[in-house]
């Protein structure tokens, strides 16, 4: 049986674990994940881009497991009163192909993006880091202000978005959190002076420069989220130029992160390597450093494999009826008749009388907690096969 976890279940299990203890056990899951990174099968991912944003299918297996991510980015949604940004995922068991999770992603992608950016800020950033300018107020913003207010040690965050209504609500939203100092700012440069960290969140759909260079200060981390397509950037080319650029999965970052306006043989690091102790983190105080983050299908691998685990263990999520279980596999014609109406001369010549009461049983659908119909279903075609026989 494949299990089903939807909003509310994600909800559920979120509050149960506690978001702190969620957002850490997620950072561990993918962490673990980056180490073991010669075992995945990497391939940029499947885009079909349209007018008003793009829809990217993300897939990724380590040989046992295997996961694909459906994600969206359509920065003109919100104004019709839709997200910019949805996702589901399955993770399936490569050794039979069956999925095992059938997921929501909107909210785990928003998790996982601020697991993946803690990840690299750690590694990154300065450390002592305090202050952080968040630029972009969006959906994802809480999760990257928590993230890094307690697993970082982040307590102040200047904000800014062209849109004042976003800024009010993550400062809603963030008000139980008196530790960390929200300051709203009037403009991007106003919010960026003197952070230690400068994370741009922001989406639209075109090459936008954030941040400029006179607005940067020695030994800054960028944590750069919201360019991730084609034509869609954040920062303007000349601070990565004067950056250490650590990238997920090159191949991809060059099509789609802020280094597609770089050279394809700019030099950059992928992060796994950073974090196997392979490439150095920061190398001083007053180096500028570039998460040039754009979301990479082994991350959604490790969140879907972390729901998994955690559902288990919470006894959460639903039983979903996704594939068939049949007694006999190559009986899949048996599922036609299952919930059909009883047929007045029924197409298999072999069944008897005694199949009707299961079979109208079936077709009323009165009957929703012997939801798997086919198994009653088996049972009624044992006799018409003894008659052919
Ligand atoms: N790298 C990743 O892994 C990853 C993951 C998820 C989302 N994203 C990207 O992050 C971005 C934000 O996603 P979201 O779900 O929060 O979107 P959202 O639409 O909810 O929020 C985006 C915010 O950016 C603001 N904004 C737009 N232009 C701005 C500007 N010039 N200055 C300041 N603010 C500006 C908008 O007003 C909006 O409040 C998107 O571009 C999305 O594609 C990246």
């Amino acid at each position: 049986m494949t299990q089903l976890a939807d909003l509310p279940t994600l909800s559920r299990l979120i509050r149960k674990v506690g978001l702190e203890r969620f957002i850490e056990g997620l950072a561990n899951t993918i962490r673990e994940d980056f180490l073991r990174w010669p075992q995945f099968q990497k391939q940029p991912r499947i885009v079909d881009h349209s007018p008003g944003g793009v829809i990217e299918l993300m897939p990724t297996s380590d040989g046992q497991r295997y996961a694909f991510k459906y994600v969206n980015g359509h920065p003109g949604n919100p104004a019709r009163g839709l997200s910019t940004v949805v996702a589901f995922g399955v993770l399936a068991d490569v050794e039979t192909g069956y999925p095992l999770l059938l997921s929501e992603m909107t909210l785990a992608t928003a998790l996982r993006t601020a697991a993946v950016s803690l990840l690299a800020a750690k590694a990154l950033a300065r450390p002592g880091a305090r202050r952080m300018a968040l630029i972009g107020n969006g959906a994802q913003a809480e999760f990257q202000a928590l993230a890094f207010h307690w697993h970082l040690g982040i307590d102040e965050i200047r904000l800014y978005d062209i849109d004042p209504h976003a800024t009010r609500r993550l400062m809603r939203n963030l008000a139980p959190y008196p530790a960390l100092r929200l300051l709203p700012c009037e403009s991007t440069a106003q919010a960026v002076r003197g952070a230690d960290i400068v994370t741009t969140i922001t989406a639209d759909k075109r090459r936008a420069t954030i941040l400029t260079p006179e607005m940067i200060e020695p030994g800054m981390h960028l944590n750069a989220v919201g360019g991730d397509c084609p034509g869609k950037t954040e920062l303007h080319a000349d601070i990565l130029r004067e950056a250490r650029v650590v990238v997920e999965y090159e191949p991809q970052s060059r099509i789609e992160g802020e280094i597609q306006q770089m050279a394809g043989d700019f030099p950059v690091t992928e992060l796994w390597r950073v974090l196997a102790d392979a490439a150095p983190g920061r190398e001083h105080a007053q180096k500028l450093t570039v998460f040039d983050s754009v979301g990479f299908a082994l991350e959604d691998f490790s969140t879907l494999r972390y729901l998994h685990q955690q559902l288990q263990r919470h006894g959460l999520g639903r039983e979903l009826e996704l594939v068939p279980s049949l007694a006999d596999p190559k009986d899949l014609f048996s599922l036609t008749h299952a919930g059909q109406p009883e047929s007045p001369t029924p197409a298999y010549t072999g069944a008897t009388h005694d199949d009707a009461p299961a079979a109208s049983a079936h077709s009323t659908g009165l009957d929703p907690g012997a939801a798997p119909g086919h198994r009653d279903h088996r049972a009624r075609r044992q006799p018409a096969a003894r008659a052919l026989c």
